[in-house]
């Protein structure tokens, strides 16, 4: 039986996925590089998030005769925040090609800096395990608000996936969402006066997308 992770998991001292964020940190690397670096760094944190996922056995028909499978025994949501979250993606899916996807527009209002929600869609959640794909995790707000939806359509357990987090808005999710896990590549020490992750990367979904700041 695989071992619980702790309800917050850090990747720092793992150096395979260090590669990968520290080339999303290099303001030299291009739109298309950061894609991809994006998406293999989506496949390690999904690995790490599932780890103790029940699983269900059945059986398969080899070319000679039957042979016990395993798979997943609850069905898998991941849920991008848009627009970031889709960075994560496709890695994702690499790893768990069966989970479902359900999507949340969140929009930053630049003067309130809070989180406004104009898209909601997703597939039924009971039971299920919800990955919530929110790459910055600057103050918390956006994915606070994420989880919550999620928690109320059923789901047995949410993980959020980020890229690089701030203590605090680890600590808001977790307040105001108890029993949500958390897997980052890492914990910056602080927000700029814009709610920006210091050192961090910059904005991730421009930097995803080519988009000017
Ligand atoms: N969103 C980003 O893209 N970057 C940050 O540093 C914070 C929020």
């Amino acid at each position: 039986m695989p071992e619980t992770p702790p309800e917050v998991l850090v990747l720092d001292d793992d150096p395979i996925a260090g590669v990968q964020l520290a080339s999303l940190r290099d303001g030299s690397t291009s739109p298309e590089h950061f894609r991809h670096h994006a998406r293999r760094l989506g496949s390690m944190l999904a690995l790490r998030a599932v780890q103790d996922l029940p699983g269900a056995p059945s059986t398969v028909a080899s070319p000679l005769g039957p042979a016990p499978a395993f798979g997943p025994g609850r069905t898998v949501v991941v849920v991008p925040v848009l627009r970031a979250g889709l960075g994560l993606l496709g890695g994702v899916h690499d790893v768990i090609p069966t989970a479902l996807v359900g999507m949340i527009g969140l929009e930053r209002d630049e003067e309130t800096l809070k989180a406004r929600r104009y898209y909601f869609k997703v597939p039924p959640l009971d039971g299920a395990w919800v990955l919530v794909l929110e790459p910055m995790l600057a103050t918390g707000g956006s994915a606070s608000d994420a989880v919550a939806a999620l928690d109320a359509e059923g789901a047995e357990q949410v993980t959020v996936l980020s890229v690089v987090a701030t203590q605090t808005g680890i600590d808001r999710i977790r307040s105001e969402n108890p029993g949500t896990r958390i897997v980052t590549a890492a914990i910056d020490p602080e927000l700029d006066d814009n709610s920006y992750i210091v050192p961090g990367l910059g904005d991730f979904g421009d930097r995803l997308f080519g988009t000017p700041h």
